[in-house]
């Protein structure tokens, strides 16, 4: 579990170097930070999935796709679903592995089509997926042809999901680090693209935020972000008492037009809001993959225009610029 060795020698020789020279040690410091008994579990659960080597995979599609049912010979459906379940709480997907399919809590292929066709073309590019949950949308920045996608996020959970993916499609250049955005060393300046989606609002700092992911990214690449916004103008920031639909550490909720200030200041040009979206309870909702409460319990029961705080319901922008 957690062998990045190819991934540091593809690193070798280029500017994601001197991260690659810190990465053995802030992963194993992450490992030893959240050492906890689910870690073993987990490694446990890994080793009994079944080897098999898929038929075919598809990177391209909705559901990111792995082997078909006919594959699956020496376990059945049922008790290779229950081994997969025990990875829950599967939030961002969908997957179909060997034709179970995991109905994930996101719809993240929703995301994922809402922003395709608004950003450069990915063919060839080093790519940086900040807060990458399971990884499903690395896969597709991989589907739509990049070269090296670098996801991180510092839940295990989401990380050991991925895991379970990389044992049957271990050739592709995706790879998901149990690290944080803090572990990227300052002004990289390495990354042809760089994803942040669904991180500044749980950021204290979001000018900070902004600032850091302009030191990944090479002169002239591009930041895709998708973050939580209100209704408004320039200069309006929501900024909660306490929660936010549930969520804690909710900081900054901008208009659009602060959010194009905020990159401004930070020094990014050709600065495009390409979508906007009131995220809708077929989106985001409970699944028997992930059984918590969801979007509905976060809205007032009565008015689902408002969360149960009786701020504006979760409305989500994205936005792309460029750094310079
Ligand atoms: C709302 S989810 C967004 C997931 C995905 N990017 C998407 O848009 O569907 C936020 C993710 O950020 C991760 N996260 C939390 N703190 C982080 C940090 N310091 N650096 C990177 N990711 C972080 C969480 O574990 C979680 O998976």
């Amino acid at each position: 579990m957690f062998d990045f060795s190819s991934l540091y020698s593809h690193l070798r020789d280029t500017r994601l170097q001197p991260w690659a020279e810190l990465l053995p040690h802030q992963i194993q410091s992450q490992l030893d930070k959240k050492r906890h008994g689910d870690l073993e579990k987990w490694q446990a659960v890994l080793e009994q999935l079944p080897a098999i080597t898929p038929s075919s995979y598809d990177l391209t599609s909705d559901t990111v796709r792995i082997g078909t049912a006919d594959d699956l010979t020496n376990i059945n459906a049922a008790d290779f679903t229950e081994l997969l379940k025990k990875f829950h709480p599967w939030r961002k997907g969908p997957f179909e592995l060997f034709g179970v399919h995991i109905d994930t809590e996101w719809r993240s292929d929703w995301k994922w089509n809402r922003l395709k066709d608004h950003i450069q073309d990915l063919t060839g590019r080093t790519v940086l997926d900040v807060g990458c949950g399971s990884g499903y949308h690395c896969w597709r920045m991989r589907g739509a042809g990049a070269e090296l996608v670098i996801g991180i996020d510092p839940t295990l959970v989401f990380n050991i999901q991925h895991q379970a993916l990389t044992k049957y499609i271990h050739n592709e250049p995706v790879y998901v680090l149990p690290v944080g955005i803090d572990d990227v060393p300052p002004e990289l300046r390495a990354f042809d693209t760089v994803f942040s989606m669904g991180i500044l609002y749980h950021r204290r700092s979001p000018i900070d935020h902004l600032n850091e992911l302009r030191g990944c990214l090479k002169k002239g690449g591009e930041l895709v972000l998708e973050t939580l916004i209100i209704e408004g103008d320039k200069g309006e920031v929501l900024l909660p008492e306490d929660r936010y639909a549930q969520m804690r550490n909710v900081w900054f909720i901008p208009t659009v037009a602060t959010l194009e200030l905020w990159l401004r200041r930070c020094g990014y040009v050709d600065i495009k809001c390409v979508d906007v979206n009131t995220t809708s309870l077929e989106e985001q909702r409970a699944t028997e993959w992930m059984h918590y409460h969801s979007l509905v319990d976060f809205l007032d029961p009565d008015d689902h225009s408002k969360t149960i705080e009786a701020y504006p319901a979760p409305r989500r922008a994205i936005l792309t610029a460029t750094a310079s």
